[in-house]
């Protein structure tokens, strides 16, 4: 039976297993050593980028743990995801959300949408700010040698495609290492003749600059790519760069394993306490069938010489601390589990973006586009589409409004609109931010708004940098089920101001007197959404509480690499502040979110993190 399974297992676990020899899988948990240098926990899109670069010298061994299973990649499917709800959201009309996260060896890189962006200089900047020392290697300058050794440029638009659409790319933003174990950026070969019409009418629109691309830290209209193997066009994600084709003899994965909490000797991390995600599939019976052979049901404990490495991502990594007796000591003491270190901020400061339905408009007659050149083949012609993104700060978006907006925020006292109760250094830090912030709100070169660009007349965009903070925090009743994740979402009110200001813009661009567009637009049917009803502030926020959705499934924040005394939990190297043998390394770093999707900065944050912590490992001797 359990031979049968391991059959069916090697059937589905396809070309990863192709090779006469691999290590890396293991099919048995009990198989798994008692004992590794480094524990990675989370085998998503950090923890396969940090276990590769711990194991490819061959000097240390090094366990990933994943709750997930080895499945096809595949966009958002339910059956690689957890199934998480947020709380009702008070500001937007009591409504929930999902929390979408990927559960799967990949992460949430084997189920994104595969835009592929970084922030600008002013978001990584930031972070150096947050930190609290004066010479964090965290900024702009310092994280570009990682972006460039974490994505390869896979290839640029095709040349035909590049002329007729005046896509630029920066080639220089990204590494030349075509060796297949590793990260692509590609820019679509996408071929949409609908998309000229907008494309013209935004480069020509005040205020829009036109950067090389997304990636030099600059705002405007660019072209963006995606997270693409050249030539096949297949999905590049960690588990295809960082360990598909690997097997190393010093390199284990153990999937449909859950890690409940990290254990202590005192104030030392000695290992991860585990557990089946399917006690069931014990000799190839059950759900795990023919995925894994779960043998070996009970609890156990492994142990780590070196490091344990949490990436179990920004909802998840929070959750595993708390467990573990890290977090609030108020919260620990609710849910009865001993407190190691009051850390108060883990579980504090989620971030996330905004989705805001678009603005649309009824046509007399649609723009016409120029006619273009279709003769390339198909797969180049329709994958995916161009990827073009309109990114602008808040003096884009609201010309005669953003000082006052900015003024408006930094007037707040900090504690204002943050959780009641919340521990002072909460605050602190969040006084931080909101300098940083206000700051930012006065810079056309810190996104507020990102909308991706296709045929007229769809744009959805997304608030980039929202000012609210939410929380994940245990379930008190069932500390072992899914955290309780609340975005908070308009609990600062001028979120909501700043998402009304973009509606104003997008409405502008559309019929305003700088618009090429306003000849096409019928101005009897009028504005199909938000509608003609909603012209005053308060009707266009009263629209987004029913309408905005607080989330596209960037989470981040949720263990902040920041000052102790700001709110933080991972300190520079992005070790867990009062504990010595714990780090985290995924989103939850994140001290506040990038204005870009987060893929790709996760995979720069995990190239970065694996030299911090292989540096830390060698002992020097003599000095
Ligand atoms: C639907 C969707 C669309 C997105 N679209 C884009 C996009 O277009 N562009 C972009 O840049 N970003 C996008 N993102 C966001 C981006 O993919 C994530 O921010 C990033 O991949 C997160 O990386 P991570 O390492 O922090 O966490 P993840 O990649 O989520 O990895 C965490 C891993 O830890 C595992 N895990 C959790 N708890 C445990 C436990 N207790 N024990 C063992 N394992 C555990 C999880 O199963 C998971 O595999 C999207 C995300 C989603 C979900
Ligand atoms: C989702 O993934 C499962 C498991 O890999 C697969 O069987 C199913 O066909 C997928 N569904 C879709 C819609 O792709
Ligand atoms: C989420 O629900 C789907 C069914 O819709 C299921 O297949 C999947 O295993 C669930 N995810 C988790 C992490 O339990
Ligand atoms: C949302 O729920 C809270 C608590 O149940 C309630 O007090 C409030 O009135 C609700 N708000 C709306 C808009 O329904
Ligand atoms: C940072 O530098 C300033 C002066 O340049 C100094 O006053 C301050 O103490 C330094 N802070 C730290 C944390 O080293
Ligand atoms: C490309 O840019 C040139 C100016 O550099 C402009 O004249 C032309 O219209 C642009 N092409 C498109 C498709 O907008
Ligand atoms: C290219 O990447 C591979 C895989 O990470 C690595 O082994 C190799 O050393 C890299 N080559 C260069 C020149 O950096
Ligand atoms: C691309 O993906 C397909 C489907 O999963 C697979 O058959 C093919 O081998 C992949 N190509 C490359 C170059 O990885
Ligand atoms: C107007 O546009 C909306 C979509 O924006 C569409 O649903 C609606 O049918 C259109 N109305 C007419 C009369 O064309
Ligand atoms: C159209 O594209 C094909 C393939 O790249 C090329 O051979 C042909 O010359 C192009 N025609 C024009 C009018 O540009
Ligand atoms: C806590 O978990 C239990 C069991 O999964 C669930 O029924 C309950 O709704 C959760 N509590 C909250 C506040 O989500």
């Amino acid at each position: 039976m359990a031979r049968v399974a391991l059959l069916l297992g090697l059937n589905v676990l396809g070309h990863c297993l192709a090779s006469p020899h691999s290590y890396s899988l293991l099919h048995n948990r009990d198989d798994a050593h008692d004992v590794y240098d480094y524990v990675v926990v989370g085998g998503g899109t950090a923890g396969l980028t940090v276990a590769d670069r711990l194991s490819e010298s061959g000097k240390y061994t090094v366990l990933a743990i994943e709750y997930g299973i080895i499945e096809p990649d595949g966009r958002r499917n339910r059956t690689n995801m957890y199934n998480i709800t947020s709380v009702p959201q008070v500001n937007l009309n009591n409504r929930t959300f999902p929390v979408d996260v990927g559960c799967i060896v990949g992460g949430s890189s084997a189920v994104n949408a595969q835009g592929f962006q970084r922030g600008t200089k002013r978001d990584y900047n930031n972070w150096a700010e947050l930190s609290g020392v004066n010479d964090s290697s965290w900024n702009w300058d310092d994280l570009q040698p990682y972006f460039r050794k974490a994505i390869q440029l896979g290839s640029g638009p095709h040349p035909d495609i590049a002329r007729v659409y005046n896509m630029t790319y920066n080639a220089g933003s990204y590494g030349t290492n075509t060796s297949k174990h590793s990260i692509f950026a590609t820019f679509s070969r996408g071929h949409t003749p609908a998309i000229i019409p907008i494309y013209q009418a935004l480069r020509g629109y005040p205020g829009v600059e036109i950067p090389i691309d997304h990636s030099v830290g600059t705002l405007g209209l660019a072209w963006t790519p995606r997270s693409m193997e050249p030539i096949s066009f297949n999905r590049s994600y960690s588990r295809s760069g960082h360990y598909d084709g690997l097997n190393r003899d010093n390199y284990h994965l153990l999937t449909a394993t859950r890690v409940e909490k990290v254990v202590f000797k005192g104030k030392a991390a000695e290992g991860v306490e585990i557990s089946p995600r399917w006690p069931e599939a014990h000799e190839g019976k059950g759900k795990g069938k023919g995925k894994i052979n779960g043998k070996g049901s009970g609890k156990r404990v492994i142990r780590a010489r070196k490091e344990i490495v949490l990436s179990a991502g920004a909802i998840h990594t929070p959750q595993i601390l708390q467990l573990s007796g890290i977090g609030p000591a108020s919260l620990l003491k609710q849910a009865k589990i001993p407190v190691i270190v009051d850390l108060p901020g883990v579980g504090a400061n989620l971030q996330d973006h905004a989705y805001q339905p678009a603005v649309q408009f009824n046509w007399t007659t649609p723009p016409p586009y120029p006619e273009v050149n279709t003769t390339l083949p198909p797969i180049e012609a329709f994958l995916f589409g161009p990827g073009l993104n309109l990114m602008l700060g808040l003096p884009g978006i609201s010309p005669t409004r953003y000082q006052s907006l900015a003024a408006s925020y930094l007037s707040q006292s900090p504690s204002e609109f943050l959780p009641k109760h919340i521990h002072p250094t909460i605050i602190a830090g969040y006084a931080q931010q909101q300098r940083l912030y206000a700051a930012g709100m006065l810079d056309k070169n810190f996104a507020f708004s990102a909308t991706g660009v296709g045929a007229l007349p769809v744009a959805a965009p997304q608030l980039m940098h929202g000012l609210s903070r939410g929380t994940v925090t245990l379930n008190l009743s069932f500390p072992l089920s899914e955290p309780i994740v609340d975005y908070r979402f308009a609990s600062n009110p001028l979120d909501l101001d700043i998402v009304a200001e973009n509606i104003k813009f997008y409405r502008r661009f559309y019929t305003g007197p700088d618009s090429i567009l306003r000849q096409y637009v019928d101005l009897t049917l009028g504005e199909s959404q938000p509608g003609k009803g909603y012209q005053s502030d308060e009707g266009l926020k009263g629209w987004l509480r029913e309408n905005l959705v607080p989330s596209v499934y960037h989470p981040s924040g949720t263990a902040a690499k920041m000052a102790r005394e700001w709110g933080g939990v991972v300190n520079e190297g992005l070790e867990v502040y009062g504990v010595k043998g714990l780090s985290v390394v995924d989103t939850s770093i994140f001290p506040t979110i990038p204005g870009a999707a987060t893929s790709m900065t996760v995979y720069a944050v995990a190239e970065k993190a694996a030299d911090l912590i292989k540096a830390r490992a060698v002992v020097v001797v003599g000095f």
